[in-house]
């Protein structure tokens, strides 16, 4: 099987140059329907897929993204490695607003998502223990070095419900007691459905604001936010456009075991 790699990104990220065979696609999910149309076509000879997370003309809220429909479609597709770009506040001095992060840890505080493929009739538990893969992790890492960016390596990111940002004493919870580094709405349950469909998940986080914890910051402006990601979203395309020349157009098996993730995973007694 050769390497296929989906990006899930906000507007602009797919606007990649060179993009051969370039074509929006239909996938149907018993999930229900995806986020949009997927844009596929191949990049240095490598096989490529584009979601838009909110959907063309952003009409999806983090709370009603659908992330079972949106994985099950890339997997469909074929994708083995998801790279997901999205924006974050920054809990950290040092970690500034245009900088980015790959993130290898979340809390998960959401709680108004479908968040498992299993349920009633076929039960599982995977390990989310390390949460994204490091193999797909490290060529971001390197793609982000390559096109000097500013890029933090690794960073736990708290997924929030919202849609309103945190409150000064919840930023301060998040940031003081519990040690996290960036804040954001989307990376869950994506993370933990990809690693369910056994797909390698990287997070490449961009920094757009302080969020409300920082003395000489003041409360997140949705307008300072856009402003900022629209600044740097050709930081974020350079960086993709670089992963199908670290990656590669074979795919050996996960070092990681991400693509082996229900090996031992599956309670449910197969139907005789
Ligand atoms: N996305 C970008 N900035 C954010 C913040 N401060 N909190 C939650 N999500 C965000």
């Amino acid at each position: 099987m050769g390497t296929k790699i989906g990006v899930i990104g906000g507007s602009g990220v797919y606007e990649i140059d060179g993009l051969q065979d370039a074509a929006w696609v239909d996938i149907d999910s018993p999930f229900g329907a995806p986020s949009d149309q997927i844009l596929t076509g191949r990049l240095g000879g490598v096989e490529m897929a584009f979601l838009p997370r909110h959907g063309r003309g952003h009409v999806h809220s983090p709370s009603t993204v659908p992330y079972r429909a949106n994985i099950d479609a890339l997997k469909r597709l074929g994708v083995t490695d998801v790279i997901s770009v999205s924006a974050c506040g920054s809990f950290r001095e040092e970690m500034a607003p245009g900088d980015f992060v790959i993130v290898d840890q979340f809390i998960d505080r959401t709680f108004a998502r479908e968040k498992s493929f299993f349920g009633t009739g076929l039960v599982a538990h995977v390990s989310v223990a390390h949460p994204t893969c490091p193999r797909l992790s490290q060529a971001c890492l390197e793609a982000a070095r390559a096109e000097g960016i500013k890029v933090h390596d690794g960073g736990t990111y708290l997924a929030m419900e919202g849609p309103q940002f945190s409150s000064m004493a919840e930023s301060k919870l998040y940031r003081d007691a519990w040690g996290c580094d960036v804040i954001g709405m989307t990376n869950m349950p994506e993370a933990k459905l990809a690693r369910e469909a056994e797909l390698c998940y990287a997070s490449v986080a961009m920094i757009t604001d302080y969020d409300s914890w920082h003395p000489d910051h003041g409360a997140v402006d949705i307008s300072d936010i856009i402003a900022t990601l629209t600044g740097n979203a050709d930081k974020a395309r350079a960086l993709v456009a670089r992963l199908p020349a670290l990656l590669g157009p074979e795919r050996a098996p996960c070092p990681h075991g991400c693509d082996r993730a229900l090996e031992h995973a599956i309670l449910t007694a197969p139907e005789k």
